[in-house]
């Protein structure tokens, strides 16, 4: 949200006389993704009434190119601006051309040279033309954009310059949700133009989940008169889906846009609303409801019934049918097992075919799938989940939870599209991942040899939908896709964040000129904080994301808002020498898109004393390491905010060492609980003391008695009373649960621990 000064200069030389013009200062190129090669010259090429669009005749299918050329010109100029292919004088000209010998590394690389008289794009392929148009497009003022904006012809000008480019991967692509929430045909169209703009390629079309089944069958009519609408929990029906109609009107628009269309059914999980429409496809075969919450679930499409296969061919035929790509997605991910595991049909379709475990029932599944697809000429890609348990044999794997995926899959020359969560889930709010973090994104994982980086095919971007509405989905998802649009096809090493922020800055009003509602590049407000132990204070500084954005914060836990008498305007450094929550927020007048920003600060004996965990946190969730659990910052109800360390695999050990011999009143051990995101409270917190950091003698083991089936994302301490213990060391073993309870709807899948401060007073 940021408003560019550079292109402000370009429409402000647009109207200065000629002749000052062709003594102008260079315009600067600002194309993303960045040509892999630029070299500028004198002089511009300017357009007029009579330049022409001209196209090569050998090459028949360039007259719709040329066409789409004109049209969007049209619409910007309100200038019919003439398309032929001969005879045309080779002056004031825009010519395209096709040359499949221009020997560069991919077929959608492109000359674009400018000079004063004529622009020629010459693509290596049809896909080569349309992104040297792009880059044309984006080499001329935003206001192109805008229908008939464009006033006066003297802002039709373009630089002189031989581009010549292509990209790093050609797997370019955005994941959509489209079934937690319900994104609407034309909504649909605006972002594969927006899309191609950026010369992003695939579009990843997330089809059928618990949520919603958004796919017309026809064979299996249920699956979207029921499976298409859930009941929330207000009591309002929701929904919507595409006809087959829309669907092939989406794929051939995207074609257009050298977009391919890849459509993900999900199997074997995520599957709810399947099994609601037919609960037959389930293992249980009860009757249940479209799922109405987020999360993961027990029910998913029965292994050991043919049934079950019958009807997912019967649906990929006409799936097949409508999409022309040659992948299909089938998801793979999230399947709980522990249906599976109390199913007769399952057990014994895994006695009949010598199946070991669970894991080796799903990858029966997606091979017998997959083998399914291969004789109808599609190639699976699932999600990283299908390794386990043997990996099919053609599949491509997208991984996600990590790069492991990825490693795995092209260590054993497999195809691998690369979208961790870490860097790629746009979903994720901007304090974990914001537009630095995408641009530092490398597609190739450590660790994979040279000759293997080509099962690399690209890159996604995942936009899931729970907490974003069609109406959300522009902030969330732009600026970041200009980063990834980069890191994806030019690919450049090393990066240069704030030159690439400086180009991004001019690509807002292009943005608003195509009707995206973008958000920030950053989150709203930074904290910087500095503790001083000795002192028992804090010094908290507020960054905001812009300059002019003014903050107002809160000491008291009340709204930092306009017309909250205590709601204080931020000025300079705060400095806080008592525990308590700084709520901050950017000053803005609609209250409704209020984004508050917290801290809670906690003072204690511990902060800044050395702190040692025996086995590291999972990577996702690192926070500052050990020292995270006695800075005097206690992680708050987002357990993405960067302050929480979390654990997968192992319990947490914490030694934390106060340099002396010290009485010590209590220590709280902070914990949080997402039990849809498979986060519970430790099974069991153990106290130990020592004076010498050897010896440690076991003070109280201290069994979970906060609930844990409940919903609701929750905080607890668990608190010790110590009464005036001395000791120096202090250890705390946290025992995590192992495994999701079986009343959990992740039943048998790996618990998380999530542990922040242990405050010691
Ligand atoms: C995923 O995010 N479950 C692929
Ligand atoms: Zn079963």
């Amino acid at each position: 949200m940021k408003k560019s000064i550079r292109i402000i200069f370009i429409l402000v030389i647009g109207i200065l006389p000629m002749r000052l013009l062709s003594q102008a200062i260079a315009i600067p190129i600002q194309i993303i993704p960045a040509p892999q090669q630029i070299t500028q010259s004198e002089g511009q090429f300017f357009f007029n009434e009579n330049t022409q669009l001209v196209f090569d005749n050998k090459n028949s299918e360039l007259k719709n190119t040329a066409i789409y050329l004109q049209s969007f010109l049209a619409k910007a100029t309100n200038l019919p601006f003439k398309v032929s292919t001969k005879n045309a004088p080779d002056n004031n000209v825009i010519y395209i051309s096709i040359d499949t010998n221009l020997e560069l590394p991919s077929p959608e690389g492109y000359q674009l040279i400018i000079t004063k008289n004529k622009v020629s794009i010459i693509g290596n392929s049809l896909a080569g033309v349309f992104y040297g148009i792009q880059s044309m497009r984006q080499l001329l003022p935003a206001a192109i954009e805008n229908n008939g904006n464009v006033k006066s012809l003297l802002q039709f000008q373009l630089p002189c310059l031989q581009i010549t480019d292509y990209p790093k991967f050609s797997w370019r692509g955005l994941n959509l949700d489209c079934c937690r929430h319900f994104m609407d045909k034309a909504f649909i169209l605006h972002y594969l133009d927006v899309l191609a703009y950026y010369k992003m390629n695939k579009f990843h079309w997330h089809l059928t989940e618990d949520q919603a089944w958004r796919i017309e069958i026809k064979k299996y009519p249920k699956l979207t008169s029921v499976g298409a609408f859930r009941k929330e929990k207000e009591g309002n029906i929701y929904g919507g889906f595409y006809t087959q109609a829309d669907i092939k009107e989406v794929v051939a628009y995207a074609a257009k846009l050298n977009i391919e269309v890849i459509p993900e059914i999900e199997m074997p999980g995520h599957s709810m609303a399947a099994i609601a429409a037919y609960p037959g496809l389930s293992c249980t075969k009860a009757p249940l409801a479209v799922a109405n919450t987020w999360g993961v679930f027990k029910d998913i499409y029965c292994a050991g019934s043919d049934s079950t296969f019958i009807f997912l061919e019967n649906v990929l035929t006409e799936v097949f049918a409508l999409f022309p790509s040659k992948y299909i997605h089938i998801g793979g991910d999230e399947a709980p097992k522990y249906r599976w595991e109390n199913c007769a049909a399952c057990q014994q379709r895994m006695q009949n075919e010598k199946l070991k475990d669970a894991h080796e029932l799903q990858s029966y599944f997606i091979k017998r799938i997959e083998k399914f697809a291969n004789s109808n000429g599609k190639k699976i890609i699932g999600w990283d989940e299908i390794l386990e348990g043997g990996l099919a044999p053609n599949a491509t794997v997208q991984s996600w939870r990590g790069v492991e995926g990825a490693i795995a899959a092209v260590n054993s020359q497999h195809d691998a599209i690369v979208s961790p969560t870490s860097h790629c889930y746009f979903d994720y709010s901007l304090k974990s991942i914001d537009l630095a973090k995408v641009y530092s994104f490398n597609p190739i994982p450590a660790g994979i040899s040279a000759e293997n980086e080509k099962y690399i095919l690209g890159g996604e971007c995942n936009m899931w939908t729970e907490k974003a509405p069609q109406n959300l989905v522009d902030s969330k998802v732009f600026p970041r896709l200009l980063a990834l649009a980069e890191v994806l096809w030019t690919n450049p090493m090393p990066r240069n964040f704030e030159a690439f922020n400086q180009r991004v800055e001019s690509h807002y009003p292009r943005l608003t000129s195509l009707g995206i509602q973008y958000g920030f590049d950053k989150q709203a407000i930074t904290f910087s904080i500095q503790v001083n132990p000795m002192a028992k204070a804090f010094q908290v500084e507020l960054i905001p994301a812009q300059a002019d954005l003014k903050i107002v914060y809160t000491l008291d836990q009340s709204l930092p808002q306009i017309g909250n008498p205590k709601a204080m305007p931020y000025q300079k450094t705060i400095e806080l020498q008592q525990a308590g929550i700084l709520k901050a927020a950017i000053q803005q007048a609609d209250t409704n898109q209020l984004e508050v920003f917290s801290r809670q600060f906690d003072i204690h004996q511990a902060i800044a004393k050395p702190c040692t965990i025996k086995v590291k946190p999972s990577d996702s969730y690192t926070a500052n390491g050990a020292n995270s659990l006695v800075d005097g910052l206690i992680g708050s109800i987002d357990f993405h905010d960067g302050l929480w360390l979390g654990f997968q695999q192992n319990n947490l050990e914490a030694i934390i060492d106060l340099g002396e011999n010290q009485k010590i009143n209590s220590i709280q051990a902070h914990f949080l609980q997402s039990m849809p995101s498979w986060i519970l409270f430790p099974e069991s917190v153990s106290l130990y003391t020592s004076s010498d950091g050897i010896q440690f003698k076991l003070y109280k083991v201290m069994e979970n008695k906060f609930p844990q089936n409940v919903s609701e994302t929750s905080m607890q301490n668990f608190t010790f009373d110590l009464s005036n213990t001395a000791t120096r060391y202090i250890k705390v073993i946290a025992k995590k649960v192992d495994k999701c309870p079986e009343w959990h709807e992740a039943a048998g899948s790996e618990a998380w621990l999530f542990v922040d401060e242990i405050s010691i007073y």
